[in-house]
C-alpha cells in the first residue's frame, strides 16, 4: 500500500525550537516545510510598507484586500510572495516587523486572508510530489489543520528560549510577544487538545527532533 500524505502541525512559542524540529522533519521524511510566522511577517512587512497602521483595523482589511498571495518552493521549504516577490530574510526579521508581528496578526481580517491559503499548502506541497507537509506556527493544530495527523505543542523557559535567539544573533521581544499571541482573541496561541505537549528546556534539540519522529516513523513504517 502506498504511504499516506500526512500532516504534522508544531504549535510554541518563538524560539521554542519549531524551526529546526520542523526542518529536521522535512529532511527525514521528505515533507514540504511551512513557516507560517514567516507568513505572518511577510504580511507585516507589506502592510508596514504601506504605512498601514496596527490600530486602524478597517485600514488593514482594505490593504489585505488588495495584496496578491503566492507560493514558491524552493528545496523543501515553501515561502509567501507578495505581489509576485519573497521579501528578503533581513526585513522579516528586523526589528520593525519583531515589534509590529503580533499586533497585525492579532487582527481578524489578516488571520483569515491567510487561512484559506495556509490549507491550500497541502496541495502545493501534494502537486510538488512531498510526502506530507509539516507547518509550524501558533494555531496550526486548533485552528489550520485540527485533524492534522501529528499535533505537537513545544514550550520552554522563557530565560532558555531568550538564550537561543542571541545565539542566532537576533534580538527578540520574546515575552511580549508571547504575552500578546496567548491573550489576543482570535485564534490564541495554546496547546491544541490532544496534542502531544513537549518542553524542550532541558532537551537537545536532538532529543527533541527524536520524540517528535518516533511516532511519525511508526505511522510510515507500519503503512
Ligand atoms: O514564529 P514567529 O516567531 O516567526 O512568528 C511571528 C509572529 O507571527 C508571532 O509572534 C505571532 C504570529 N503568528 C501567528 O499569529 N500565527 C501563526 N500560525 C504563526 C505566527
Amino acid at each position: 500500500m502506498p504511504s499516506p500524505f500526512l500532516i504534522v502541525a508544531i504549535d510554541g512559542g518563538a524560539a521554542a525550537g519549531k524551526s529546526t524540529t520542523a526542518r529536521a522533519l522535512s529532511a527525514r521524511f521528505h515533507f514540504l516545510h511551512i513557516d507560517t510566522g514567516s507568513y505572518y511577517r511577510a504580511l507585516t512587512a507589506a502592510l508596514l510598507r504601506l504605512g498601514v497602521n496596527a490600530s486602524d483595523s478597517a485600514g488593514v482589511e482594505r490593504a489585505v484586500a488588495n495584496i496578491a498571495l503566492g507560493t514558491v518552493v524552493d528545496g523543501r521549504r515553501a515561502s509567501i510572495t507578495i505581489a509576485g516577490d519573497t521579501i528578503p530574510e533581513a526585513e522579516l526579521r528586523g526589528p520593525a516587523v519583531n515589534a509590529a508581528v503580533s499586533h497585525f496578526a492579532a487582527i481578524p481580517a489578516v488571520r483569515a486572508a491567510l487561512l484559506a491559503y495556509q490549507r491550500d499548502q497541502a496541495r502545493i506541497a501534494r502537486e510538488h510530489g512531498f510526502a506530507g507537509l509539516v507547518m509550524e506556527g501558533r494555531d496550526i493544530g486548533t485552528v489550520i489543520f485540527p485533524d492534522a495527523d501529528f499535533r505537537f505543542f513545544l514550550h520552554a523557559d522563557p530565560e532558555e528560549r531568550a538564550r537561543r535567539r542571541a545565539a542566532e544573533g537576533q534580538q527578540d521581544s520574546i515575552a511580549e510577544r508571547d504575552r500578546l499571541d496567548s491573550s489576543r482573541k482570535a485564534a490564541p496561541l495554546l496547546c491544541p487538545p490532544g496534542a502531544t505537549d513537549i518542553d524542550s528546556t532541558f532537551l537537545s534539540l536532538e532529543e527533541v527532533v527524536a520524540r517528535v519522529s518516533e511516532p511519525i516513523a511508526a505511522r510510515l513504517g507500519a503503512a
